[in-house]
């Protein structure tokens, strides 16, 4: 971007905002022909490399520091006071907690979050790029802010997350999104505060994005969305490489987080009061695998176990990790909840093998009896995605039986999308889309069939909830969740909200039940 360039890309945040209706537009048409090249170059040259499965596959190799000396850079504190900020989340839980760090950064710096667009003076999308669906939405709420920064040239705009990790995502908000002002990796959150700072008195867009990971921020400040559940990162990124999936580019190499630092984390929820946490990583059952110490996450497991905190539950498991150390673990019951979602992707061996999965159905299953023999009464869900290149009708069949034969109560299920850079993009996407829907809703049909026969068998059954509040469609209605994660509604005074209560199932329904609360005096294990 040359001189005069940069100038015409600040004239807009100068701009009276009675002008800006008539001149923005021809503004931003010149600052569309900008040298995005050279800014592409400039931001990428030293910072960024674009997946590369090869290289990437060698980086278990390199060191992780930890830091532990995070503070507010001094002539940054106060920096938001009488304003506020709002963080639109796409995506996974992840970045649910990526999001309530963010939060705290800001807060941190003296904001307040509002959930109106047009009282925020700072904007983040925290963006998901696990399918081309995820990517669009975002692409959709760019442009709707769009009108927002006319009206408002003091307003910034961030894009964060999981897409700002990609190259061609960079480039596209470059070259035709320009009146963005941030973007950052998912390296580069605790450096908010200071992009932030670039981004409100600088000249042009900043682009912060590292590709080389390396290191854990301990510390980070924390705006938690609510008191009775929280979710705390075991670990960070993911060394599986599964053919379709861009996660471990985006999210670079597993690094797991000391023992003592999660244990600290979990104990300091407790003492707040909080009823629940779920452990947090890409791949769980890979944890402890990059420290210098023989332990895992069944040894993890062990010792959070004995803190006094009614409920612990964990999320993703990879079933080539998830070992008998584990099992046995969550077997002794008590906090450790004995719902498990063990992603299972397909039911075909072939298809896994291509998938690069690193188990076959056989294993799965035999995993899935482990379990089952250790916890009999576990409840098991799942992921699975449709579609994948050469997947055949019998394949699929395979996938239906399979879950039959497991009996998941519910599972999230994809179509196959291609995404850039993942060695399945390479290969034709032959499935066709009709052959692809056809399949989702004949799988979603038998996982609807399962879910509402394992809820119907809750009738008449008392059961254990949580009580989060009130139901989202009635004000008069309490919801929360059972141990086995399912949602529960009842009627009952709010003072039990954040409370383990009993409530008799009378009325199951295919995603959620209904039912009568049995006794009022809180019960906290
Ligand atoms: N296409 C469709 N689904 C995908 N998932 C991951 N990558 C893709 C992709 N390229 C699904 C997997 C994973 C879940 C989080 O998203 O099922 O477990
Ligand atoms: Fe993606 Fe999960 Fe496979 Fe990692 S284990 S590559 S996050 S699907």
């Amino acid at each position: 971007m040359n001189e005069q360039q940069r100038k015409q890309a600040n004239q807009i945040k100068q701009m009276d905002p009675s002008d800006i209706k008539s001149e923005t537009d021809s503004n931003l048409e010149r600052i569309q022909n900008t040298d995005s090249e050279a800014l592409i170059n400039k931001y990428f040259q030293t910072t960024y490399e674009p997946p590369n499965l090869k290289k990437a596959k060698k980086r278990r190799r390199e060191d992780v520091e930890i830091h532990y000396d995070y503070a507010v850079p001094d002539n940054m504190k106060g920096i938001g006071k009488g304003k506020k900020f709002l963080i639109r989340t796409y995506g996974c839980q992840m970045n649910e907690h990526d999001t309530e760090v963010m939060a705290g950064l800001l807060t941190d710096l003296g904001y307040e979050s509002t959930d109106d667009t047009n009282e925020a003076d700072v904007i983040l999308l925290n963006t998901c790029a696990i399918r081309e669906n995820a990517e669009n939405k975002v692409f959709g709420e760019i442009g709707h802010l769009k009108p927002l920064k006319l009206e408002n040239p003091d307003l910034v705009i961030g894009v964060c997350g999981c897409m700002s990790q990609e190259e061609s995502v960079v480039n596209r908000i470059l070259k035709k999104h320009p009146f963005i002002d941030l973007i950052f990796g998912t390296h580069n959150i605790h450096r908010l505060p200071k992009l932030l700072q670039e981004a409100m008195f600088g000249k042009e867009m900043v682009v912060e994005v590292w590709s080389k990971e390396g290191d854990i921020i301990e510390n980070l400040p924390k705006q938690r969305k609510g008191k009775i559940k929280a979710w705390v990162n075991i670990m960070y990124g993911c060394d599986k490489f599964c053919t379709y999936c861009i996660v471990p580019y985006t999210r670079g190499k597993e690094r797991s987080r000391k023992p003592e630092d999660i244990i600290q984390e979990v104990r300091h929820l407790a003492a707040q009061g909080y009823k629940e946490v779920t452990l947090l990583g890409q791949n769980v059952n890979a944890y402890g695998k990059d420290l210098d110490i023989d332990y895992g996450l069944g040894d993890l497991m062990d010792e959070i176990r004995k803190i006094d905190i009614p409920r612990v539950r964990f999320t993703t498991s990879h079933p080539k990790d998830f070992d008998e150390r584990l099992v046995e673990v969550l077997a002794k019951g008590g906090n450790l909840l004995d719902h498990i979602h063990l992603p299972v992707q397909s039911g075909s061996s072939e298809v896994l093998r291509v998938m690069a999965r690193r188990y076959t159905r056989e294993r799965y299953l035999d995993l899935v009896r482990q379990i089952r023999t250790a916890m009999p009464n576990a409840t098991l869900t799942t992921d699975i995605i449709v579609g994948f290149p050469n997947e055949t009708d019998e394949q699929f069949e395979e996938t239906l039986s399979l879950v039959e034969e497991v009996g998941f109560e519910s599972a999230f299920t994809f179509i196959y999308s291609p995404r850039e850079g993942t060695p399945a993009a390479r290969w034709e996407d032959n499935v066709p889309m009709e052959v692809k829907k056809e399949r989702l809703q004949r799988l979603n049909k038998l996982i609807n069939k399962q879910s509402a026969e394992a809820m119907a068998k809750y009738e008449g059954q008392t059961v254990k909830v949580l009580v989060e509040g009130e139901s989202k469609k009635n004000p008069d209605v309490l919801s929360g969740y059972t141990e086995r994660n399912k949602l529960v509604n009842f009627r009952g005074p709010k003072s039990i909200i954040g409370e383990i209560v009993d409530v008799k199932i009378t009325n199951a329904k295919t995603w959620s039940l209904d039912g009568e609360m049995v006794e009022h005096a809180a019960e906290v294990k």
